[in-house]
């Protein structure tokens, strides 16, 4: 029997060596799911296959790479697709930030979103696939000590309400989740806009924390993160949520 035989259906997760993306990895095989984890340190989705099994197909790339994006949507033709992969902001106020800083989240977490919902409008994904976009709280509030981060996550909710109405016009059948997590210093990348936000408050990074409690964990991000996989039931073309130590909570 082939390997994508024992799998119900295949998902791809961009950012999967750690952090939220692994622990999504893990929740879809759980699941039932085979996933293709993509993030471009080979010893970090190495371990994760280590972890995960067979189940886990390690991919080393950039996935702001456009035909990345294309070959691996056109090889795996994925059910769900997570666009999870993420840089850490650049910390500082605006005035000590250059453009490149400033820009950093749009040139990585902004383009991989728009090359692969362009991929998989073009090639398209299946009827019925649904692609989970994964924005940010800060897109709701600002985070005006880590450059342009807030305004390239507002940017990927856009672009997700932008193709799930072409896939409506065309009628392909493709869903789309955008996802805003709030903040948490589980991560590295969360642990460090922690960090900045505290010293910025002249607190701790533990005080600073505590106000964030129940604290996001990457475990209730995969569990979450699965269960929106898993309802079928919602044929909404578009759905937001934000995703706190709560859950999931869907915004109007
Ligand atoms: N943690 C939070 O507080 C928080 C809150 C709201 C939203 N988010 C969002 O949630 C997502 C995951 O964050 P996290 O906290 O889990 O971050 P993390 O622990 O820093 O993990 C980020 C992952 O993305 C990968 N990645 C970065 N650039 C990539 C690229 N060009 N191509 C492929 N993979 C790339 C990293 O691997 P490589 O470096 O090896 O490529 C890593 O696997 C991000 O989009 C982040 O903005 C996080």
């Amino acid at each position: 029997m082939s390997s994508s035989h024992q799998f119900q259906t295949t998902a791809v997760v961009t950012g999967a060596g750690r952090g939220f993306g692994s622990a999504i990895a893990a929740a879809l095989i759980d699941q039932g799911h085979q996933v293709v984890g993509v993030a471009r340190t080979a010893g970090a989705v190495a371990d994760v296959h280590r972890r995960l099994g067979a189940a886990f197909v390690p991919v080393a790339a950039d996935a702001t790479d456009a035909e990345t994006a294309r070959t691996l949507i056109e090889q795996h033709q994925p059910m769900v697709l997570v666009l999870n992969a993420g840089a850490t902001p650049a910390i500082g106020p605006v005035h000590e930030q250059s453009w490149e800083s400033f820009s950093r989240n749009w040139q990585v977490d902004t383009q991989h979103a728009f090359h692969w919902i362009r991929a998989g409008l073009r090639h398209p994904l299946a009827p019925g696939s649904l692609v989970v976009a994964i924005s940010s709280g800060a897109a709701l509030g600002g985070s005006p000590l880590s450059g342009g981060y807030s305004g390239a996550k507002a940017m990927i909710r856009f672009l997700a309400g932008y193709a799930a109405e072409e896939s409506r016009r065309a009628e392909l059948g493709i869903r789309f989740a955008t996802v805003l997590p709030q903040l948490t210093p589980a991560t590295d990348l969360g642990a460090a806009a922690v960090e900045a936000y505290a010293l910025r408050q002249g607190i701790d990074a533990t005080t600073f924390a505590a106000a964030l409690e129940p604290l996001l964990t990457p475990a209730i991000v995969g569990a979450e993160i699965a269960r929106l996989c898993r309802d079928t039931d919602n044929q909404d073309e578009h759905r937001v949520y934000q995703l706190t130590g709560h859950g999931l909570h869907a915004l109007a």
